[in-house]
């Protein structure tokens, strides 16, 4: 019996050395060390043995068993390792790359580069200016004073009584002209903020401010270059409108419709079957502004105009709710 112990040791320590496959692992433990494998039929025959042997080669039996499933662990670990290092050669460099995903301009963006690049072409300058402001530039220097009901329809962010979020991008016509002499050519684009949120209101949006100062500067200048910019920025044939209106810093002061991109004119939900569209406010600067920041309004004359991004985008895309622009659904976004 203990010769056989030893027989089978040599054997089982042997067979397993040169197993390199994990399938003829499995097949060496049934035939070894399962419930009817090998060692099992050994121990037994214990039972036969001579009572005052059983002990002991009881003893030298599980340990032989002992010593043979440890080799049988460290096999497999060796091979479950150099399996490892297999797939690493199985690396197959010629498959396709995974594609990196293209993150593109939001719409609002690309609209704000257009309509600057609009003006750009037609000579103005581009200056932008801080989203917080005072009471002066975005109120007071632009003849809205304090209790002014034009204030009402701002719907003002304070930070204290005298700063706060800029309601609009018109603050940026005094801190030009607070700075240089005409003639003045400048657009001004950037964030504004208004307490306000519904299908077309969104608390912060973007405008883009323009003005033009020099002398001489009159009103069919003013039409003139917003007719160019329409063009270029709807159709050669949209059909403009400039309907008389009412900008504490400008006067006259003029809305300008263009005929409705939706239907055509002819009437629907978008223009109100009104057939037209207000896209942006426009005026003469108000000679009052001139005096604030010291410029003589005998000698010089100007025209402004504010417009909002969201708004043309939605007209240029028809887009019924403003919304959209910011609650980041790529499947919205990726559109543009
Ligand atoms: N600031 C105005 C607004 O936010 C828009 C505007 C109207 C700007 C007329 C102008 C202008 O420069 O002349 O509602």
């Amino acid at each position: 019996m203990e010769d056989e112990l030893q027989r089978l040791r040599g054997e089982a320590l042997v067979r397993l050395d040169g197993i390199d496959q994990s399938g003829d692992l499995e097949e060496f433990r049934v035939e070894y060390l399962g419930r009817k494998g090998l060692f099992s039929g050994l121990m037994k025959q214990l039972g036969q043995a001579d009572p005052a042997e059983r002990p002991r080669l009881g003893q030298l039996a599980n340990s032989v068993k002992a010593e043979v499933e440890e080799a049988f662990a460290a096999r497999q670990q060796a091979l479950a390792d150099s399996a490892g290092r297999e797939s690493d050669k199985g690396l197959d460099i010629s498959l396709p790359g995974r594609t990196v995903p293209l993150g593109r301009l939001h719409p609002v963006t690309q609209i704000m580069d257009e309509v600057c690049g609009i003006f750009e072409g037609l000579g103005f300058a581009v200056a932008e200016g801080p989203d917080i402001e005072t009471d002066f530039y975005n109120f007071e220097a632009l003849n809205i004073p304090p209790h002014h009901p034009a204030r009402d329809m701002h719907d003002t962010f304070y930070f204290s009584e005298s700063v706060l979020l800029r309601t609009h991008t018109s603050p940026m016509q005094i801190r030009a002209m607070e700075n240089k002499k005409p003639p003045l050519r400048m657009i001004a684009p950037g964030k504004v903020y208004r307490c306000d949120s519904d299908i077309t209101h969104t608390p912060m949006f973007h405008q883009v401010e323009g003005f033009l100062v020099d002398e001489k500067v009159s009103f069919a200048d003013l039409k003139g270059i917003l007719s160019i910019f329409i063009a270029r920025m709807f159709d050669e044939k949209t059909p403009i409108r400039f309907r008389p209106s009412f900008f504490p810093f400008t006067e006259p002061s003029a809305e300008v419709d263009i005929g409705c991109v939706i239907c055509g004119g002819s009437g629907c939900r978008v223009c109100k079957h009104t057939g037209w569209l207000e896209i942006l406010g426009s005026g003469m600067i108000d000679p009052e502004v001139f005096k604030k920041i010291g410029y003589d309004p005998e000698l010089y004359t100007g025209f402004a105009f504010g417009l909002g991004i969201e708004r043309i985008a939605m007209l240029k895309y028809g887009i019924n709710d403003i919304r959209l622009y910011y609650e980041n659904d790529l499947r919205f976004l990726r559109q543009f």
